[in-house]
């Protein structure tokens, strides 16, 4: 029987997004302005405890799909052994994000595991500026990890962070490049978060928004809003004959109201809303038994719910429906 938590707005807790570690092989200037890479904290969870995490909300809240994120996944030791064992509990769909460096090297990896969709992040495809950008790695690596991962045909979305005074130049030759090989470009809105929140300045010099995007590509492409799932993030547009791409537009198009996403942190914390400061700690529960773990973790997920933002209405959720112990 499936379990339903559901609020007023008739969201739930469909897409589940897994942050393997908090370490990456970059340093990017939107994220570490200091240019320090992120290293693994030390209470992180195991493998193990983030397998049992994704089986125990899979019957808690119906948890359908699984994006793997960080930090970068794939610098993670944690990912052979968790992938081999998350992809064993029938999950729809199993994707994961990462800014590419390594993919090449884990490939194999990957298809064995059955992922079939991939999020690349990639900001310019100019040698340069992605060294001034990136801070790490280097651009031909992710180029050809990119190549392959398309010939081993997997589905690949781009992502890429337009900054004013940094890439706003590579907005037309990053959609180019996708389009030619079949990759979904999906350019991201600057979002508040981390020291940008904090610093408003620093986050205005350097937003971009749809309408001036949508702008820069019109003179070149014509473009039609396309079809989009209902809980998607980005706003999808085709390019008649060519392909699609989208805008993730985080700022001028909220999408708080068919928001069905819930967050794991590397260490353990569950995140109803990425918005919100409110988190609910599981990291204990994971290495409860399945018949403690799942009513508590039900209380959890029914406080993460609420703290989505509501566009509507002053939150309140409504528990349609709970699963038994
Ligand atoms: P698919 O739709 O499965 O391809 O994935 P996705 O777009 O959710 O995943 P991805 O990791 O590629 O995320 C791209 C960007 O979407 C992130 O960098 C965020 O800017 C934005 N995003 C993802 N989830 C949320 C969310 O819950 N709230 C907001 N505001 N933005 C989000
Ligand atoms: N605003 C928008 N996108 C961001 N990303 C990281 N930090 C920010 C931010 N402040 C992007 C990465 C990656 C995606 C998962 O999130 O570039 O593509």
């Amino acid at each position: 029987e499936r379990p339903m938590i559901v609020d007023r707005q008739g969201r739930r807790f469909r897409n589940l997004r897994i942050s393997l570690t908090a370490a990456c092989n970059y340093a990017c200037t939107y994220c570490v302005p200091d240019g320090k890479r992120l290293v693994a904290a030390q209470d992180e969870l195991s493998a193990e405890a983030m397998v049992r995490g994704v089986a125990y909300l899979i019957e808690a809240a119906g948890i359908e799909r699984l994006r793997i994120t960080g930090g970068e996944p794939l610098v993670s030791p944690k990912l052979d052994p968790f992938l081999r064992e998350v992809s064993k509990l029938g999950l729809e769909d199993i994707s994961l994000t990462s800014n590419g460096q390594l993919l090449s090297r884990k490939l194999p990896l990957l298809l064995d595991c059955g992922i079939r969709r991939l999020n690349i992040s990639l900001d310019t495809l100019d040698a340069d500026e992605f060294r001034g950008i990136a801070r790490g790695g280097d651009l031909a690596t992710v180029l050809k990890g990119l190549e392959e991962a398309r010939a081993a045909g997997l589905k690949i979305k781009v992502n890429m962070v337009p900054l004013r005074g940094k890439n706003l130049d590579q907005v037309l030759p990053l959609l180019d490049y996708c389009l030619e090989n079949g990759f979904e470009l999906r350019f991201i809105e600057l979002m508040r978060m981390g020291h940008l929140a904090r610093d408003p300045n620093a986050f205005h010099q350097q937003f971009v928004g749809l309408e001036e995007l949508l702008a820069l590509i019109r003179p070149h492409h014509e473009f039609v809003q396309a079809a989009a799932p209902l809980d998607a993030t980005a706003l999808r547009y085709r390019v008649p004959g060519a392909g699609h791409f989208g805008v993730i537009a985080n700022e001028s198009v909220p999408f708080c109201r068919t928001c069905s996403r819930l967050r794991l942190s590397s260490t353990g914390w569950l995140h109803g809303c990425l918005s919100s400061s409110n988190r609910h700690y599981v990291g204990d529960l994971l290495e409860k038994p399945r018949h403690q773990a799942l009513p508590a973790l039900q209380r959890l997920l029914v406080k993460a719910l609420a703290d989505k933002q509501d566009l509507a209405f002053s939150g309140g959720v409504t528990v349609m429906k709970i699963i038994g112990g």
